[in-house]
């Protein structure tokens, strides 16, 4: 089997056509404009460009773009208080802390400090007990994009096995409970997991979370598998040059595999997509408004 190709890119590209849309039905309707505020400590490059990237994104789709830039060296009380401020902004809808924050900031403290009805991250412990309850809160955003390239690929996902790999509260966590949600019988593999390989095998869905380069060998992967690789991983080559490679070896994987994504291209691009439409959604609850279909 050769395996037909996710294209991350395209699905995002028409996630953020759908925001847009609403985005402006939104403003004609409701004189609502969603605002999505982040917050960046620090100067770090790879986080400079994820806000960069953000901001863009979320004025192409018609919303308010608020950006925070913090010194590293603030306090997490001021990091504390610029939050509250931004809780109480009737302007801004979703706010979004840019992690990993330096050393002296408890990230936990912060993420608390957001409203639930805001944390467009889904990192808040209010919106993952809702997600581990059945409830309605905010969902982290990549899990959430994997579940809808899952869904739109194979339909309904009952009854199906499905594995995750790794067992982050950004990434592992919600996707499993997101999977168990849909009725997957759902295992968590991680670095203590005896026999990865055979826990690998039985699956029909892989989800690789664990920023380990191509540590999901090829052919672990169960013939017809769908794979979805999360890992973004750069490496240097025996030639001396970098590349970006996934959690999963894709070229075996992909002989194996009844579809995969690609890395880069695959899951990457849903984030901020998603991330988008988590703002959406959290400005009509705030509002009151049955969010536009
Ligand atoms: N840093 C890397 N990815 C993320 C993310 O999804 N959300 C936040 N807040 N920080 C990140």
């Amino acid at each position: 089997m050769t395996a037909s190709i996710i294209d991350g890119k395209a699905f995002a590209a028409n996630v953020k056509e759908t925001v847009a849309r609403k985005v402006e039905t939104l403003k004609n309707d409701h004189d609502l404009t969603p605002g999505l505020a982040v917050v960046l400590v620090g100067e770090d490059p790879a986080s400079q460009v994820y806000v960069r990237n953000k901001n863009k994104s979320t004025v192409a789709a018609g919303m308010n773009s608020f950006e925070h830039l913090m010194n590293d060296d603030v306090s997490e009380a001021d990091l504390i208080a610029k939050v509250n401020e931004l809780n109480n902004d009737p302007a801004v809808h979703g706010i979004l802390v840019q992690l990993p924050l330096p050393k002296h900031i408890n990230e936990a403290a912060v993420i608390e400090s957001i409203s639930p009805e805001k944390d467009v991250d889904g990192f808040h412990v209010i919106n993952s007990g809702l997600l581990a309850t059945g409830g309605k809160g905010m969902v982290p955003c990549t899990p959430l994009g994997c579940i809808m390239m899952l869904k739109d690929k194979l339909g309904n996902l009952s009854g199906l096995d499905a594995v995750v790999v790794g067992r982050s509260n950004i990434v592992g966590n919600p996707m499993a409970q997101l999977l168990l949600n849909e009725s997957c019988t759902v295992t968590i593999a991680h670095s203590r997991t005896k026999n990865i390989e055979d826990v690998v095998r039985r699956a029909d869905i892989v989800v690789a979370a664990v920023g380990v380069p191509e540590l999901v060998k090829g052919d672990w992967i169960k013939e017809g598998a769908t794979v979805i690789d999360v890992g973004i991983n750069r490496i240097t080559k025996d030639d001396g040059k970098t590349k970006l490679v996934g959690d999963v070896e894709f070229d075996s994987a992909a002989e194996r595999a009844g579809a995969i994504t690609p890395v880069p291209g695959g899951v990457g691009p849903m984030t901020i997509a998603v991330l988008l439409a988590n703002t959406v959604t959290a400005a009509c609850r705030q509002a009151g408004i049955e969010e536009p279909a």
